[in-house]
This record gives C-alpha cells, structure tokens and sequence, in this order.
C-alpha cells in the first residue's frame, strides 16, 4: 500500500456502513473471479483523484488491472477539465489501469468496452437496463449514473499504459446531489428503489470488464460493437456533437470500428467524429 491520501479519517460524517460494505481490498477480493482486474487493488478512505494516483502507480510500473479506488474524492475530475461530484460512501469511484498493445487512435473503443462493462454490472445486480450515451456516459431513464474518463499516457504511435477512471452513482439520495445536477444525474438506488451493495457491483464490474476489455484485444471490436449499438440512446437521433471549438451537427447514424460516432451531417456528407461532447437536439 501506498501512503498517499489519508486512509484513517473517517469520511463517515453522515453515512455509517457495515465493514462489509467498505470498500477494502480484502473484502472486494474475497469474491472475486477475475484473473487481472483488481489483482492489485489501492483502496483509500479518501484521495484527490483515483486517476492521479492511478496514473502515478503506472509510471511507476504498476501491472495491468490494478485498481485504484476511493470512498471519497476531494478533487474528483470529469472530461473537459470539470468536476466530479464524489461523496464518502455513497459512490464507485475507481481508475483502472491498462497497458493494451494498440494504436492511440484506438483507445476510444477502451472507453465502450468500459462503458459496456457497466451495463451489464448494473443488469446483473439490479436488473436495471442502463443504456449508452456515446462516448462516455451511461444513462438510465435518461439521468446520469455513470461516467468514464479515459487517460492515455502515449508516443506517437504507441501507448504505454491507459487509465480508466469510472465514477458510478450507486447509493445517493436524490436530494445529496448538489442542485447543478439534480434532473440531470441520478444513482441505482434511486432508480431500483433499495440499497445496492458496491462491493457485489465491482466484484460484477471487473469481470465484465475483464470480459469485454479481452474480448476486444483477443477477437476484436464487431461483436462487442452490436452490442453497444444495442444499448445506444442516441443512434438515429439528430444531435450536436462538440470538439474544441467545432461543433458537428447531424444524424447519429453508426458507431464505427474505431469506437467513433458517425454522422450524417445536412449536406449528406458523413463525418466519423472520434471524440465529443454530445447532445440530442430536438427533431
Ligand atoms: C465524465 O463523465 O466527465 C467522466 C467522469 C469520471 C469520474 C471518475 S471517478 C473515478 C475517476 N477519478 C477521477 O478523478 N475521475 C474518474
């Protein structure tokens, strides 16, 4: 273990949970079915950002799968330089780290795979069908449960190692989301009405995600694509995809063998969009 974060506070001002509940390498591991991911598991009360640490056991060597993951976050991030909200207990917030023999330009497929690996985890213990917002998101009932963040450390034509950060809303009330968000995001309690137990969810999330993460390396992307098109909120919809100072509007038509968008824009012209902030736009 390492010393950074400070694992002996205790963030349970307003939350108590049974020691089974904590999320501790022990506990997590106790059931656990994978044969890499969350071998290694750095598990902090609380911690600026699981994928700083994540990123600075990497540099340092750390193997593939190894797990950084935290009750808290003080300074949790989201894509495009925003925040993310991570309050003691309630929450998944977990970076993974990877170190895929592939092309940089073909880690946005990382982000589904990723992504896919959380609707099946809440599938599996919820029952709840959550479906994909490309690139990143992952819905239900059209609210926020989840969020990937995808961070690569790469020479031009090689990566050395990808950091996975996941934030997953597991037990919030709806009233413990700060008013910004409230409509917008919501958690697998509020939508399944009961308590989920995070320990059973990333026990379940490993395994789908070392499950669809080998799938992708070992057979490739087609049939993990048809899945993902499966669960696709916005495919046919006319929506607005933004990119630095670009904004590409059009019909959602495909989601190509790069893990990008297709668009069809109104000049009939296809765009392949390989990364973006999206909205749907009203038909
Ligand atoms: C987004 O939707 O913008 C992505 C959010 C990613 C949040 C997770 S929580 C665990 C990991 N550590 C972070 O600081 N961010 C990611």
């Amino acid at each position: 273990m390492m010393s950074l974060g400070n694992r002996s506070m205790s963030p349970y001002e307003q939350v108590v949970l049974p020691a089974s509940e904590l999320l501790s390498e022990n506990e997590i591991q106790k059931g656990l079915r994978t044969s890499f991911v969350g071998r290694t598991i750095y598990a902090f009360r609380r911690v600026k950002s699981t994928s700083d640490f994540a990123f600075r056991v990497a540099e340092e060597g750390a193997l593939e799968g190894t797990v950084v993951l935290a009750e808290e976050q003080t300074a949790g991030r989201g894509r495009f330089g925003r925040s993310w909200h991570s309050p003691p207990g309630v929450g998944i917030w977990c970076s993974v780290v990877l170190r895929p023999n592939m092309f940089p330009w073909e880690a946005p497929r990382i982000t589904m795979v990723a992504a896919l690996a959380v609707v099946r985890a809440v599938r599996n213990e919820t029952g709840l069908c959550a479906t994909l917002k490309w690139p990143n998101d992952v819905l239900i009932r059209g609210r926020k449960i989840c969020g990937i963040l995808t961070e690569l450390s790469a020479e031009i034509e090689s990566i050395n190692f990808i950091i996975v950060g996941i934030g997953l809303n597991v037990n919030q009330r709806e009233t413990q989301f700060p008013s910004t968000l409230r409509g917008r995001a919501t958690s697998l309690r509020s939508e399944c009405g009961r308590e989920v137990s995070r320990i059973r969810l990333l026990r379940s999330l490993f395994s789908e995600f070392e499950e669809t993460y080998g799938h992708l390396l070992g057979k490739g992307f087609s049939t993990l694509r048809e899945e993902i098109r499966s669960h696709s909120t916005i495919l046919h919809r006319t929506v607005s995809v933004r990119l630095k100072n670009r904004v590409y509007k059009g019909r959602a038509i495909d989601i190509d063998e790069r893990g990008g968008l297709v668009l069809e824009l109104s000049n009939g012209r296809i765009e392949h969009v390989l990364a973006g902030d999206v909205s749907v736009d009203k038909d």
